[in-house]
């Protein structure tokens, strides 16, 4: 059984250990986990990731465990790689977006040509998406659902690192070739996934972003899986530890509900009339609403119409409007809504907060939100070994600290969450966090996500979007 490397290289450089935060045991993670990077020796691996993982235009999610281009993971990893070349991160996310489809949707899963079946599952044949006519059928091979899209905040970011620099003519010039296929991108889900004008996105599998959080277990749990042709699952092989992924259970109805999208040959319209996993997500609709601010930016940068203008800030002002009205006015969370049942989903975890991510919104919403984010069920919790925003709550019961989505930290997320305080004016707040998590990269590497307690590197390692984020929290 081949398992990923080691979480990123090991440090070299020796940094004096910093001091434990009250409450937490940092002596225990040093003793398991080795001395902590300094700065530079961060930097400095965490471009070493990128390189390692780059393919020449588009970067791979993870050396073994992803190794395809994945949506939001290059996202990300454009906003890494800015830091290091923008020509480079303009690139990553134009290459990505060669294999949007033509309503619009940006795929999940860019394959790689070169790499065989066996390097993941589900592959390109078993998603087979050239039943719908919507693929870009001869352009690229794609998996048939999206990620949240991070993309034009990434591409934003990238903007602001050219500025000023020698690049930035032609970074401008590539941002005018990316606009419409954002703003197409953004219609697609403002449209296509939310045919009701609800404000909120629906989203159609929990690949399409926080894969097997709890936030989904009761829509599963409902599912009648049919027959699913025999498979081999993949990620196993590659994380030693099965614990730290979705169970076998999962993975079946996971792969039930890509039976049926096929069966429904990707047709949101069908989709949204008899599929069985219909979610209005909260995160994913408040990423849109963080994007659609960064479109705003870009428009100005490109020239873009007073017409697409307008058409963005309606988007915005309709989702706000969505992410308001699910907002429970007791607890001050924001529910995702399950379309089967028409009930929301009360689970405490991180979307439950997914106002922080909008830095127009309401200031009576935020500051639910901001409490909620301080509080004992989350960042407060008394054994966290850093105050970082777990995946879910601590005191929920459903809480695994080790298990993918159902427990531990990912600083990608965090990334969100910095950027929506920063953005929102809670500067203090977002530079606690921003200083937490890069004392939690120092110590665990670039893994893709860790125990909340222990610090310890869970998933795989040399995780492309981790590098990213801590080159843009460096350079911060
Ligand atoms: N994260 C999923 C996986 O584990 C796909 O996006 O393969």
């Amino acid at each position: 059984m081949s398992t990923e490397p080691d979480a990123g290289p090991r440090p070299t450089a020796r940094a004096t250990a910093p001091p434990a935060p009250p409450g937490r045991d940092a002596r225990a993670a040093h003793a398991a986990y080795g001395a902590a990077l300094t700065e530079t020796g961060l930097g400095a691996h965490a471009v070493g990731v990128l390189r390692t993982n780059d393919m020449g235009g588009w970067t791979k999610a993870a050396p073994l465990l992803y190794p395809h281009q994945w949506s939001w993971d290059s996202a990300f990893v454009s906003i890494g790689w800015a830091h290091v070349d923008v020509r480079r991160a303009m690139t990553e996310q134009q290459r990505l977006f060669e294999a949007q489809w033509r309503n619009g949707m940006v795929p999940q899963i860019v394959f790689n040509p070169l790499a065989g079946p066996e390097s993941y599952f589900p592959d390109p044949a078993r998603w087979a998406v050239e039943v719908s006519p919507e693929a870009p059928v001869g352009v690229a091979e794609t998996s048939g659902i999206c990620q949240p899209p991070v993309h034009a905040i990434a591409v934003a970011r990238v903007w602001e690192v050219a500025l000023g620099t020698e690049a930035e003519p032609e970074i401008r010039s590539r941002l005018r070739l990316l606009f419409p296929q954002l703003l197409a991108w953004h219609r697609y889900l403002a449209e296509n996934r939310d045919p009701s004008s609800s404000g909120l996105v629906t989203t159609y599998h929990p690949w399409e972003g926080i894969d097997n959080s709890p936030r989904w277990d009761g829509v599963l749990g409902r599912l009648e899986v049919g027959e699913v042709p025999p498979y081999t699952r993949r990620d196993v092989q590659h994380v030693a530890d099965a614990g730290q992924r979705p169970t076998n259970a999962h993975y079946d109805r996971f792969l039930w509900l890509l039976e049926l999208l096929k069966r429904y040959r990707y047709d949101d319209a069908v989709i949204h009339e008899r599929y069985p996993f219909l979610v209005k997500d909260v995160f994913f609709t408040s990423v849109l609403i963080m994007a659609n601010r960064a479109l705003l930016e870009i428009a100005d940068v490109v020239g873009a119409t007073q017409a697409d203008r307008a058409t963005i800030r309606a988007w915005i002002d309709r989702a706000r409007a969505g992410i308001a009205a699910a907002t429970d006015a007791a607890s001050g969370m924001v529910h995702d809504v399950d379309l089967g049942t028409g009930a929301p989903i009360e689970v405490a975890t991180f979307a439950g907060m997914s106002s922080l991510l909008d830095a127009g919104a309401p200031a009576a919403q935020r500051d639910r939100a901001r409490a909620l984010f301080d509080s004992a069920d989350f960042t407060g919790h008394p054994d966290l070994r850093w105050a970082m925003l777990p995946s879910t709550s601590p005191r929920a019961e459903c809480f695994d600290p080790r298990n993918y989505w159902r427990g531990p930290v990912w600083p990608i997320v965090n990334w969100l969450y910095w950027k929506g305080l920063r953005d929102g004016g809670d500067t203090a707040r977002a530079a606690a966090l921003r200083e937490a998590a890069l004392d939690s990269l120092r110590h665990v590497g670039f893994a893709e996500y860790f125990d909340p307690m222990t610090g310890e590197a869970l998933g795989s390692a040399m995780q492309s979007w981790t590098a990213a984020v801590a080159l843009d929290w460096l350079a911060s």
